[in-house]
């Protein structure tokens, strides 16, 4: 029997290798994605794997997919779960999911395993796109199965198979990192009236201590894709990974809030998506010129929709295919430059222009014009507000 899993070379996916063997007498193949997690997660992992007891280790380079296909889809939408996030942790489940999906195949693999806890999203959007994908193979979370609670525990057990760990006992927060975001949970932050001390930020500078000078970055899109930073045509990951670093360097994109998890309790997090931040801006700022108010109303539906439908893991659905539709269309139209200033956390958009732009100064202008007639509105708003009328000589009768 063989298990294919989601392998992050941490504590928890270290000790489910040979737990898997244990209790189910299988080999346990390894994979892991590369999504932009950096190299400090990647290195050396096909080793960590193989020496926890791993018959083999895949790594998928998926870093531009991740982009144009999971993070694309975020800021056409225009998806922010509950007003603040930015969704980095959900957009990644889904593609992780597939690409296990497509070694589970090709070892003929029985079963696919992750590291989620039976507490969280994690298991959900893993087992939702599993469900699609594969509904044949079983899934095994150990977490939901094992008595193993604390560090102390999973390193014990390491000991007792062999296994040898650089993991510590004393590791205060649950991060995830990807090319989007790092997201930081547990430690003090657990308690929503203790602010986040410094050493929980670990991908932007503290705002307090970003430069005293303002910078500025152009970004240019072209129907709905981002091409160029600073006049330099870039991939679309490449684009991000620019951002990212002119964005941490100005303490762009922190977050400190307390979401609905889809299983009923409430957590607190903290995250950092600089570039992502950057990228979310400026892309509104195109569809402000270019998107009617009926158009940009239903963009913001979209949204709000879409921000759920990623938050909850059900990215291989037909909802999700129809919002994507729909924000494509609306992509067409999102071409044209944005300047955006950084400066001590702030993200403000400074310029913008479009070919497609409706905005047009010969109308909105406070001085002289000779395009609108203002005696126009005097009908326009009798109309627009006739069910009032009608409903206050009703009162007066
Ligand atoms: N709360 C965020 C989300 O649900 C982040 C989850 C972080 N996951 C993790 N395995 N550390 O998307
Ligand atoms: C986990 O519980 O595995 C991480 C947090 C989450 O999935 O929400």
């Amino acid at each position: 029997k063989k298990v294919v899993l989601a392998y992050s070379g941490g504590l928890d996916t270290s000790a489910i290798v040979p737990w898997l063997k244990d209790n189910y007498g299988c080999e346990v193949i390894a994979f892991a994605a590369d999504v932009g997690q950096g190299a400090d997660e990647l290195e050396g992992l096909e080793e960590k794997a193989i020496a926890s007891g791993a018959s083999e280790c895949h790594i998928v380079d998926l870093k531009e997919q991740f982009v144009k296909d999971f993070i694309y889809p975020t800021i056409t939408t225009g998806a922010v779960y509950e007003d603040d996030y930015l969704l980095g942790t959900s957009m990644a489940r889904p593609i992780i999911a597939q690409a296990q999906v497509d070694i589970a195949r090709k070892v003929g693999a029985d079963a696919l395993s992750h590291g989620c806890t039976g507490k969280g999203n994690d298991q959900v959007r893993f087992e939702g796109a599993f469900a699609a994908l594969a509904p044949d193979l079983p899934v095994i979370a150990p977490w939901r199965e094992w008595d193993m609670v604390s560090r102390e525990d999973l390193l014990d057990y390491l000991a007792s198979r062999n296994v040898k760990t650089s993991s510590s006992a004393t590791k205060i927060y649950s991060r995830d990192a990807n090319a989007w975001h790092i997201s930081h949970e547990g430690g003090e932050l657990e308690n929503p009236w203790n602010a986040p001390s410094k050493e929980v930020w670990t991908m932007t500078v503290d705002p307090e201590d970003a430069p005293n000078t303002p910078e500025l970055v152009s970004v240019v899109f072209d129907k709905g894709g981002l091409t160029h930073v600073n006049g330099k045509a870039l991939s679309p990951y490449n684009v991000l990974v620019a951002l990212n670093r002119i964005g941490a360097a100005h303490g762009v994109g922190r977050i400190d809030i307390v979401e609905n998890r889809l299983v009923g309790m409430k957590s607190r997090g903290c995250y950092e998506t600089p570039g992502g931040t950057i990228m979310m801006k400026a892309y509104k700022a195109l569809e402000c010129l270019v998107l009617d108010k009926s158009a940009f109303k239903f963009r913001e539906q979209i949204g709000l929709e879409y921000a759920h439908v990623m938050y909850d893991g059900r990215y291989f659905t037909a909802i999700n295919d129809s919002l994507l539709a729909a924000a494509n269309s609306f992509a067409q139209l999102v071409s044209g430059e944005v300047v955006i200033k950084l400066y001590k956390g702030n993200a403000t958009v400074v310029q913008r222009q479009s070919p497609n732009s409706l905005y047009s100064e010969d109308f909105a202008t406070f001085g002289a014009d000779d395009v609108y007639d203002q005696s126009h509105a005097e009908g326009f708003i009798r109309l627009f507000s006739l069910s009032s009328r009608i409903s206050h000589m009703n009162k007066q009768k």
